[in-house]
């Protein structure tokens, strides 16, 4: 790909073209970005809204590099044909992501608000409309640009699916193969050597992938961060299964999965820490970040603990990023395509500031709004968790 060595390059002419069924129209210019960890399936969008841009719209179409900071940068890429060619089946995103977020740029070691600067730079690239491809955060950030003036629409993408306002995200079914496929793997070891295995499964806020992986993998035990779990009862649930015969067990645990004494004691700090001032929220903030340190090795020392209390010899795997990496998967590829080439009609419509979405298969835009800052975590009567319980799978609660 070629990268342009200054904004004059881009070409922006707001030429004057026809397109079939359509009189005359102005070509518009927009921007793409993919922002937050990367996801199977970015590649697909941005090949989507690419395409679809050039083909349906004539537009121009560039792509920004490394999420937010290539718009303060001015670095992109011009995306034609050529460039869009052949990315639907690669994994990451050839543009680059970064975590950066417009109001706490990280410049030269010093948080800087940088929103105005990147609301001027696509102005005086002749931008109509900025596509952000990316997770919860990038909903805040894309909303702040918004709000700034710059037209804005962004796509749900994150494998833990915790995007509020969507039904799903683009990589969570890659995501929920890969980590199924390793439950799967886990069990023929774990029953071989008659052993407790813990595998930890991406997801800091919210349990889906580690739900849906263990549902359809056959966990024993899944511990997601919506349910804190009492490790007695773990325990319990793996004697009981030796009791029965089972002398294994999988445990499927989210990152962000806690104990209940944890969630309590977090609950009260984070009280402490709103209802008081100086000194005394000094500690409050001092004891949590003390308290997340302490959960660092969290499950490591779960599966000691378990070791421990049930005599059972227990093995850690961590997936890691392995779940986010790789070829996306055919629903990934689809739901990005169709999210990419709705972006494009909407922005050829004028309706901006809105995040593209699925709700009961069905394409929807939310107003970005509506949706950010807030997280879709698993709600405790969804039918996974219902199901799972009626199987006697153990939540530890
Ligand atoms: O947001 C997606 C995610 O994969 C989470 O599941 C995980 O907790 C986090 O990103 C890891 O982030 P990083 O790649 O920056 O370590």
């Amino acid at each position: 790909m070629e990268i342009l060595p200054h904004i004059s390059d881009f070409g922006y002419d707001g030429r004057v073209i026809s397109l079939p069924g359509r009189t005359e129209h102005v070509a518009r210019g927009i921007g793409i970005l993919t922002a937050g960890g990367d996801s199977p399936g970015l590649n697909a969008a941005i090949r989507a809204i690419g395409k679809s841009a050039i083909r349906s719209y004539g537009m121009n179409v560039i792509g920004f590099r490394d999420g937010f900071r290539g718009v303060m940068q001015n670095r992109f890429i011009r995306l034609d044909e050529d460039t869009l060619s052949g990315i639907l089946t690669v994994g990451g995103t050839v543009l680059g992501t970064s975590r950066d977020k417009p109001h706490r740029m990280d410049i030269a070691g010093e948080r800087m608000d940088m929103t105005g600067v990147m609301v001027d730079n696509a102005a005086a690239l002749g931008l109509d409309v900025l596509i952000a491809i990316g997770g919860g955060g990038t909903q805040k950030n894309a909303r702040q640009l918004a709000r700034r003036g710059l037209s804005i629409i962004t796509l749900p993408k994150t494998i833990d699916n915790d995007v509020f306002g969507t039904d799903t995200t683009i990589g969570f079914d890659t995501a929920l193969g890969i980590a199924t496929e390793a439950v799967d793997r886990l069990h023929s070891t774990a029953h071989s050597h008659h052993r407790i295995i813990v595998v930890e499964i991406m997801g800091h806020n919210a349990g889906w992938l580690t739900l849906g992986s263990g549902l359809a993998g056959g966990a024993d035990v899944i511990l997601i961060p919506e349910i804190p779990y009492d490790i007695d009862i773990v325990a319990a649930a793996i004697d009981d299964r030796r009791t029965a015969g089972s002398t294994f067990s999988i445990v499927a645990v989210a990152e962000g999965s806690r104990p209940i004494e944890y969630r309590i004691k977090q609950q009260e700090l984070r009280d402490r820490l709103a209802a008081t001032s100086g000194a005394e929220q000094d500690a409050a903030s001092t004891e949590l970040t003390a308290l997340r340190r302490s959960a660092r090795n969290h499950t490591a020392d779960l599966t000691r603990s378990l070791e421990d209390r049930t005599g059972l010899e227990a093995r850690v795997t961590i997936l890691g990023h392995v779940q986010r990496g790789g070829a996306p998967s055919s629903a990934d590829r689809t739901l990005a395509t169709i999210l990419g080439t709705e972006a494009t009609r909407l922005a050829d419509s004028d309706v901006t500031d809105v995040m593209v979405a699925m709700r009961d298969q069905d394409l929807i835009s939310v107003p970005l709004d509506d949706i950010a800052g807030r997280r879709k975590v698993v709600p405790l009567d969804h039918p996974w968790i219902t199901s799972a319980r009626m199987l006697g799978i153990s939540f530890g609660d």
